[in-house]
């Protein structure tokens, strides 16, 4: 009798702190991929697809902490941690949701892989980074994505963080998520849905 199993193939992937000289023309490829397997990220509306618009975007906020992910030697994704941008702090000031953190929150930005490396574990590597680095810092990460990014949405969904309510913005209804893991050392109990969860 023959056994078949299941075996799902994981590429070697590490997760470097971002380096400009080393990172900066990867992570640039990887956008321009993205943008024409799907069209929608980055916004259109934000910025033209070419490589120089692309390095002023992925560099036009000052990052908390900055990785990217190297799948076979090659820059497949990346994100950053950064201090809220002012449609965030004001989106969670509307919902009533205060911070437990002791340094509040920060907020997970410039988050994407490579189309042709998606599903394989890697976003979720670059989340752990970022998140690693936000708790160890006291902060609770958030941010925002637009209705239509439905991998994204499920992904946070996925990954322990709460949807806490919707805003409008330039990009139409945009989804708030909040990290719903409490970091012990807040000195708080888990509660699930709430943002002290
Ligand atoms: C969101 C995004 C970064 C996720 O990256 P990713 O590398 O595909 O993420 P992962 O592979 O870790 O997870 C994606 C899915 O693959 C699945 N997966 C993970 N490892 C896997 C494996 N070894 N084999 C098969 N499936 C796997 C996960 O279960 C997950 O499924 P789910 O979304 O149904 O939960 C990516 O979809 C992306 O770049 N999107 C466009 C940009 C964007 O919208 N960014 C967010 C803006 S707010």
């Amino acid at each position: 009798m023959s056994e078949s199993t299941n075996v799902l193939v994981r590429p070697a992937v590490e997760i470097a702190p971002f380096q400009d000289g080393q990172h900066l023309h990867g992570a640039v490829e990887a956008l321009l991929k993205l943008r024409r397997a799907e069209g929608l990220y980055p916004p259109q509306r934000d910025v033209e697809a070419t490589p120089t618009a692309f390095t002023g975007w992925l560099l036009s906020e000052d990052a908390l902490g900055r990785w990217v992910a190297i799948v076979d030697g090659q820059v497949a994704g990346h994100i950053s941690i950064t201090a809220p941008h002012p449609y965030l702090t004001e989106a969670l000031a509307g919902m009533g949701q205060v911070s437990p953190a002791p340094h509040g929150i920060c907020e997970v930005s410039k988050f994407f892989v490579d189309p042709t490396v998606q599903g394989k574990g890697t976003g979720a590597q670059l989340f752990e980074a970022a998140f690693r680095f936000a708790r160890r810092e006291g902060m609770q990460p958030a941010l925002a994505v637009v209705s239509t990014s439905l991998a994204a949405r499920r992904f946070y969904d996925r990954h322990g963080m709460i949807e806490t309510g919707s805003f409008q913005g330039i990009h139409g209804e945009n989804f708030v998520f909040v990290d719903g893991v409490s970091d012990p050392s807040w000195g708080l109990e888990p509660a699930v849905g709430v943002l002290t969860a």
